[in-house]
């Protein structure tokens, strides 16, 4: 069973973009910590990190995977696109972010995400996406 990790915009400045938010690790740490919590689990977990919201509908689109960890980032406030790709290949979605949403700024506590994901991580750093691996696995296992 194969699970795909897209990141959003601006992920790839992980560690060095407002590192009181979003934790000082390094997307590369994160995502050595997901493929290999995926292992564990006995998931095969890819990783992928996208600014455009065209390519992230594109690698959505592909569909070669059984569940989907999506940290749409800005996207998430913003992306009918995303939200419709989604919802186009219905395999199930975990969403994740790496702060709490619901206790920033007004303008992110909409998710045209959450709408099409089984459920939403928020709040936990980026543990979010360790939590997200457990989550699809047990979701595969359904
Ligand atoms: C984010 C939250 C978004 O509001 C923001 O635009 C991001 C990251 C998070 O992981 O907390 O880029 O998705």
């Amino acid at each position: 069973m194969k699970a795909l990790v897209i990141h959003g915009p601006n992920l790839n400045m992980l560690g060095k973009r407002e590192p009181d938010v979003y934790g000082s690790k390094t997307l590369e740490q994160v995502d050595k910590e997901t493929v290999a919590l995926g292992k564990e689990l006995g998931l095969d977990v890819e990783c992928v990190q996208l600014n455009g919201e065209g390519e992230i509908a594109t690698r959505i689109q592909k569909s070669d995977f059984d569940v989907l960890i999506i940290n749409p980032a800005a996207y998430t406030h913003t992306s009918i696109t995303i939200r419709d790709a989604i919802a186009a290949i219905g395999k199930p979605a975990v969403e994740v972010h790496i702060s709490n949403i619901h206790k920033r700024e007004e303008y992110r506590r909409r998710s045209f995400i959450s709408e099409v994901a089984v459920g939403q991580i928020s709040g936990f750093g980026t543990d979010g996406y360790l939590l997200a691996v457990r989550a699809a696995a047990g979701l595969l296992a359904k």
